[in-house]
């Protein structure tokens, strides 16, 4: 009966009703977010970066996790990844993505899931974006070290909001304990911690200045390899640091 409901509704109907949409995606030429605050989001990010994917990605496999409506999950297929993968924690957005994926005739896989359950994959990818989730968490080094753990298999496409200073200074390896001025120059890496809200969304928690994004990158093995616009950076695995604890083990619910 719901199905048949869906076939006598128009694409504008069923895009309609499944909104508000974060992606502004073309289904058969609808357009799902066509006033978004950002504009053509993520369309018009995705062209500051996209020439640190290569064309052709020769059946990689992708995992995209907090894939949203599946951009970037669709642009992966179209530049011939194999395997894709499309997580997200969130129903609703789950529900975007397979109607648009769908209709645009591109085979992606999608699964509720949160990063910080990405051990029951039980699989490592070949490339793992990660793109605007971290400051969405109250856990952010425990997702980037579950990362490391289990599913980045080669590299990792990650992206991250920022604010305050947008240049890296040099840090020392120590400091004294005495040591109270380093911590104020704006480029000491930095988390600011959102109590309440930013943007009206409840869900910001952990905004990073630009050092702090790559010291955190490095702190959990990453190795910084191209970074094309300020909030994205592609990384490859790396050594973990001596000193990091093991990445604690989540038991499934
Ligand atoms: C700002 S959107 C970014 C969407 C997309 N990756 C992009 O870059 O355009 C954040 C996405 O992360 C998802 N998300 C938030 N917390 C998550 C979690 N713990 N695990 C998986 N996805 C999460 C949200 O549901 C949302 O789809």
């Amino acid at each position: 009966m719901a199905q048949q409901m869906q076939d006598c509704m128009t694409i504008e109907d069923q895009v309609a009703a499944l909104g508000p949409w974060f992606h502004n995606m073309r289904i058969r030429g609808v357009e799902t977010s066509p006033d978004h605050f950002l504009g053509d989001y993520p369309a018009i990010k995705w062209k500051t970066f996209k020439h640190v994917v290569p064309d052709d990605l020769g059946g990689r496999s992708v995992l995209d996790i907090g894939c949203n409506a599946g951009f970037y999950a669709q642009e992966m297929k179209r530049r011939n990844a194999g395997r894709v993968l499309g997580i997200d924690s969130d129903p609703r957005y789950l529900r975007q993505a397979t109607f648009a994926a769908t209709q645009n005739g591109i085979d992606i896989e999608f699964r509720l899931m949160s990063v910080y359950d990405i051990a029951q994959l039980r699989e490592k990818f070949d490339l793992v974006l990660f793109m605007g989730v971290l400051y969405h968490l109250r856990y952010p080094l425990l997702a980037l070290d579950l990362l490391y753990e289990h599913v980045v298999g080669e590299e990792m496409l990650f992206q991250c909001m920022q604010r305050g200073a947008d240049f890296v200074g040099p840090v020392e390896p120590d400091y004294d304990f005495q040591e109270w001025q380093i911590f104020d120059r704006p480029d000491y890496p930095k988390l600011f911690f959102v109590e309440h809200r930013f943007s009206d969304d409840p869900t910001n928690w952990f905004i990073p200045n630009r050092a702090g994004v790559e010291a955190m990158l490095r702190s959990s093995g990453f190795v910084i390899e191209a970074n094309p616009e300020r909030e994205v950076y592609l990384v490859r695995r790396g050594q973990r640091p001596y000193m990091n604890e093991a990445v604690p083990r989540i038991v499934a619910r």
